[in-house]
């Protein structure tokens, strides 16, 4: 087994043992449970909230996530650790009966716990699913809020958590949670005095790292809704420093903090939107632009631009494609799209508008001239054809005459019949019911 499996082999363990407990006990045995998460010193008064179900207060908690979360009517709320399902009941009192609230924990003890309290509320619309929140059992884009609390600090590779937090979340949505950090090193022997007294502590992360990871994810709005100093009493310190070690931590603002933060998804990025219309003689600046940068020529442009198709995007030119006309003779040419729009199918696009466009004046024959773009409009059914084989009206055009390289590809596509898609003969139970008799 790695490290990081036998540290979950060990949480696990305590969690199973810690299910068959009572709040009662566990805040009696705080000290003496070893590194079992949460106590009378951080575990917050859960009694006098909505939804508070006894039964599943185990007195594990160091904060109070749902109390930041903005949890809404209909919500669907994810609860990270869900233990006995102390936080999951009171979410579920805030989603109501069109939400939904789902706990996952991977400690199985704790999962029968919280299903055994499911079902003895009579809830139909809260689940607890075995599972892993490294890897959350869950799809992408589920979840309105994620809630967890004295969780974290006990996975080892937090950053994964943190990563899977956002994967379920929907966009814009949010996160609150509540957990243990360290402000400063602490020494290590005061680190172990916390361990045994107040557990969390061995697997907490100092608080900048554990925020910055938290923006690392992608995390927008990240705040610390509370704060407070889990107090470790002189008493027990004494019984493991000296006097002068416990007056050099308390002057030192070393500590151990229960934290709640919140943080939202960013929004989704609104699509950009494309528009095509056919050029005007006021664009002829624009495309001039738009040609020059990706080195196609401008010399010999018809300044009415005729049969020229502009897309773009946000309202800015984004896309070029003319042709030529001489009778039933085309020659397309300008096909050019600006660096940040390639790869969107745009040129395609307006290749095929522009086609059937100069289809419908009487083109029957494609032609183009190209030294890089051949492999394109092959798939485009464009094909290679030799130089006598061009018609004298394209032969004659400046661009074909004087302004490419006799390098370059010419090529040649039949575009007098349209093309037409025939669909599947509709069946009769497609095409109506049995009683209506349409058919
Ligand atoms: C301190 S208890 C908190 C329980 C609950 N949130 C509460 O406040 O009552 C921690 C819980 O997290 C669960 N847990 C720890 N690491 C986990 C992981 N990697 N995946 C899923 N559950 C985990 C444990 O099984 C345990 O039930």
């Amino acid at each position: 087994m790695t490290t990081e499996q036998n540290l979950k082999a060990l949480v696990r363990e305590k969690y199973a043992e810690v299910a068959q407990q009572s709040h009662a006990h566990n805040i009696v045995t705080a000290c003496g449970c070893g590194p079992a998460c949460g106590d009378a010193l951080m575990a917050e008064d859960y009694s006098q909230l909505q939804g508070y179900a006894a039964e599943a207060d185990l007195g594990l908690g160091c904060g109070l996530p749902t109390q930041f979360a903005h949890i809404k009517a209909g919500d669907t709320v994810i609860d990270l650790g869900s233990g006995a399902g102390n936080d999951a009941f009171v979410a579920r009192a805030e989603v109501g009966p069109t939400g939904k609230v789902i706990g996952i924990d991977f400690t199985e003890a704790m999962i029968a716990k919280a299903r055994t309290n499911a079902d003895k509320l009579g809830f139909n619309n809260v689940e607890f699913r075995y599972g892993d929140i490294e890897q959350m059992p869950l799809n992408d884009n589920v979840a309105d809020v994620v809630v967890s609390n004295c969780v974290l600090n006990l996975v080892p590779n937090k950053a994964q958590v943190i990563s899977e937090i956002h994967r379920v979340l929907k966009p814009s949505g949010h996160f609150s949670i509540s957990d243990i950090v360290l402000e400063g090193e602490l020494p290590q022997d005061l680190r172990q005095v916390a361990e045994l007294y107040a557990g969390c502590v061995s697997g907490a992360v100092q608080k900048d790292d554990y925020l910055g990871m938290i923006q690392k994810a992608g995390f927008e709005n990240i705040t610390v809704q509370k704060q407070k100093a889990i107090h470790l009493p002189d008493e027990l310190l004494l019984e493991y420093i000296t006097p002068d070690a416990l007056k050099a931590f308390r002057e030192s603002g070393l500590g151990i903090l229960s934290v709640t933060v919140y943080a939202e998804k960013p929004a989704a990025e609104a699509a950009d939107t494309v528009a095509f219309r056919m050029a005007q003689a006021a664009d002829l600046e624009e495309v001039k632009k738009l040609l020059s940068s990706v080195g196609l020529p401008t010399e010999d442009l018809n300044p009415a631009l005729p049969n020229f198709l502009l897309a773009f995007v946000n309202g800015a030119l984004a896309g070029t494609a003319g042709v030529e006309v001489t009778g039933e003779v085309g020659l397309l040419r300008s096909v050019a799209v600006s660096d940040s729009y390639r790869n969107y199918g745009i040129a395609r696009r307006l290749v095929a508008d522009l086609t059937k466009q100069v289809r419908l004046q009487g083109v029957k024959s494609l032609y183009l001239i190209t030294t890089t773009a051949d492999r394109y409009f092959e798939k485009q059914d464009f094909m290679t054809v030799k130089r006598d084989e061009v018609p004298v009206e394209v032969a004659q055009s400046t661009q074909f005459s004087g302004l490419c390289p006799s390098s370059a590809v010419v090529m040649k596509k039949e575009i007098g019949k349209p093309k037409i898609k025939l669909n599947e003969l509709a069946t009769a139970s497609s095409c109506c019911s049995p009683s209506s008799g349409c058919c």
